[in-house]
């Protein structure tokens, strides 16, 4: 009898219940069974999510950058070369004619580069180097009203 308790005593202690706590014991570890990153591909990570947030940042300042709003009273071929301006120049000279892709073009620079306008308005139509030609995506109204924007407002 007393044999046979004894011999259930030591089941349970270096059996069963040994493998159950070892069990309970994991199930508990937050970290167990999941691979953690060495330190140096943590900070990695620390690093690449810190170039992420402020990639994203410089994208939704760039999304806001507009070109130069018109003076009150504009008169209507001025608004439209300041919308022709926006979707088709803009991408490569900046929003503010700054530069870019292409050269910059704003305070004055086209005055000083192209007194008489015609000459400026022969590079949009033909296109120059990498400057893509316009003379069959804008009118000639357009291509007129863009040069207005960019020679009295930018
Ligand atoms: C795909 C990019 C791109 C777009 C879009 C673009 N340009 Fe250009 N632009 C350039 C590049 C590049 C040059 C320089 C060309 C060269 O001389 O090699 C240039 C040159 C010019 C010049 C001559 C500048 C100088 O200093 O002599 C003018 C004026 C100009 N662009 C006006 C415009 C206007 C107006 C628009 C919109 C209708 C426009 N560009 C759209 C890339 C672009």
């Amino acid at each position: 009898m007393s044999q046979r308790v004894g011999g259930a005593r030591s089941v349970v202690r270096s059996g069963a219940m040994g493998v159950n706590l070892k069990g309970v014991k994991n199930l508990t570890d937050p970290h167990a069974g999941i691979p953690q990153p060495s330190r140096l591909t943590s900070r990695a990570l620390t690093r690449l999510r810190f170039v992420l947030v402020v990639a994203v940042f410089a994208l939704a300042a760039a999304a806001c950058a507009e070109a130069p709003p018109l003076p009150e009273g504009a008169d209507a071929q001025l608004v439209e070369g300041r919308n022709v301006w926006q979707a088709r120049c803009a991408t490569c000279h900046g929003p503010d004619g700054g530069g870019g892709t292409g050269p910059r073009l704003n305070e004055g620079r086209v005055l000083e580069r192209y007194p008489d306008p015609a000459d400026q308005a022969a590079i949009i139509e033909n296109g120059q180097g990498n400057m893509p030609s316009f003379s069959s995506v804008l009118t000639a109204e357009e291509i007129e009203a863009v040069i207005r924007y960019t020679r009295e407002i930018l």
